[in-house]
């Protein structure tokens, strides 16, 4: 049975200190939310992942604000013991800062306990103002997808010496500015180390190694829903669903040709 009250941004900082583990997945609708929250996860994050897992587009810029406080509410209509997590899309904290907050407090009003942004130093200012209008913010470093066209692709990050250093700079300003947790995407385990020992606030890993205070996983990768989209190499699969219901459908189909159904 899962201890059913609702997790907090007060409660990660707890639970960094007492060196438990944090768990988050990504979901984007009610049942995916229902059965992550099951399943005892701590965050649940509803990312602009959604643009490839689930819409099929080759990267995340593809989503809008109006996209992600539909998928933000989906989730929310399960009313899960986790934090949920608006993910703020691309363009919608790059214009001003009055933009980024009118655009982070739709995520709020469609459910999300914080918001989630993309980048370092350079983020000061929206870091800022949503934590001026008393909205929680997670980081987010390394590999960022929305830089994906900057970046030359998805690639790992930080693996130059300068690089990591700067990585290191940017989790410290992001920590010192109030985000309350940073997300690490694909950066070398040393790199997510360093992080880790310089801010006070918890590191969540994506293919960032074990050192980090917790770990991120997209649903559709750890539960086998892949399809043709090529899995990244640090993904675990915990169970091959996507075959498990193409299977079952078969079954289905089988039965109604054959008249056994109904
Ligand atoms: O959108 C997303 O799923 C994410 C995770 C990979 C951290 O940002």
């Amino acid at each position: 049975m899962n201890d059913r009250k609702k997790v907090t941004v007060p409660d990660l900082a707890r639970w960094r200190e007492s060196g438990r583990r944090i768990s988050m997945i990504t979901a984007y609708d009610v049942v995916f939310a229902r059965i992550a929250d099951e399943a005892g996860v701590d965050m649940i994050l509803v990312g602009d992942s959604v643009a490839m897992v689930v819409l099929g587009h080759d990267d995340t810029l593809q989503v809008t604000i109006d996209d992600m406080a539909h998928h933000v509410a989906a989730v929310a209509r399960a009313k899960p013991r986790a934090l949920v997590i608006g993910d703020l899309p691309w363009l919608s904290y790059h214009v001003s800062v009055e933009e980024t907050v009118r655009n982070a407090a739709r995520l709020v009003r469609a459910g999300a306990g914080a918001v989630k942004l993309e980048g370092g130093r350079k983020r000061l200012p929206a870091v800022q103002a949503l934590l001026d209008a008393e909205i929680p913010v997670m980081g987010h470093l390394g590999m960022t997808p929305q830089s994906v066209h900057a970046l030359g692709g998805f690639r790992v990050q930080g693996k130059e010496l300068q690089a990591a250093r700067e990585l290191v700079e940017d989790a410290r300003a992001l920590a010192d500015a109030g985000c309350f947790a940073v997300v690490l995407e694909c950066v070398p385990d040393g790199v997510a180390r360093a992080v880790t020992e310089a801010i006070g606030v918890p590191t969540i890993g994506i293919g960032a190694g074990r050192h980090c205070d917790g770990q991120v996983i997209v649903w559709h990768d750890v539960l086998g829903f892949s399809g043709p989209i090529r899995k990244p190499k640090f993904v675990r699969e915990y169970a091959d669903l996507e075959s498990d219901a193409a299977a079952a459908l078969a079954r289905f189909c089988a039965d109604v040709r054959s008249g056994g159904y109904p």
